[in-house]
């Protein structure tokens, strides 16, 4: 793993409203596309609802820099009440492979644990190769589910 000055500067904190700009610049470098009207409507849910399970790692002088959004609900897809999602991860491209997601993962599931959640949940693409090591490096599984799609 990289490990650099910068990184030494970041600290990891429950996402705010004016995180929004920075939030939409790190999805912009992974996506190449700007999502304001997106985020901003998503970004109303998650500091409402799930105002602890919704981390940024904010780097001194730059900004957001990296994110995590996770929540702990139930019913979707027959799961118990109190099940932790991790509905998404991304750290800003030139900063990847330097730990920072493991942070951001680390402190979401410190508060699952806090939370009483016994089981997590997330979903990557199997062409995610980065994701799925995250995910199996911090005890991810593949889990039971299948996922169904079908061309329209
Ligand atoms: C997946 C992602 C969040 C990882 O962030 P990161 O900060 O680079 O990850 P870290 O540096 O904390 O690495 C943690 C672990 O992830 C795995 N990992 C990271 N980059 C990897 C790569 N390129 N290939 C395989 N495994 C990788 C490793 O297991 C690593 O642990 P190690 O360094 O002890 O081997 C980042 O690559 C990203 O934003 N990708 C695009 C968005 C995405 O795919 N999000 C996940 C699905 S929502």
């Amino acid at each position: 793993m990289k490990t650099t000055d910068q990184t030494a500067r970041i600290i990891i904190r429950p996402l705010r409203e004016e995180d929004l700009p920075g939030f939409v610049e790190v999805d912009y470098r992974q996506t190449g596309k700007r999502r304001e009207a997106y985020w901003r409507d998503r970004f109303a849910h998650f500091t409402r609802r799930h105002p602890l399970s919704c981390l940024v790692a904010e780097m001194e002088g730059v900004g957001v820099v990296a994110s995590v959004l996770g929540d702990v609900r139930g019913w979707e897809f027959g799961v118990p009440e109190g099940t932790g999602w991790i509905e998404g991860i991304n750290v800003r491209p030139d900063l990847q492979g330097t730990g920072i997601a493991s942070r951001l993962l680390d402190q979401l599931l410190g508060y699952f644990r806090q939370a009483g959640v016994k089981r997590v949940f997330s979903v990557v693409d199997w062409e995610q190769e980065e994701a799925i090591g995250l995910f199996r490096s911090h005890g991810f599984r593949r889990g039971d589910f299948i996922a169904f799609e079908k061309k329209l």
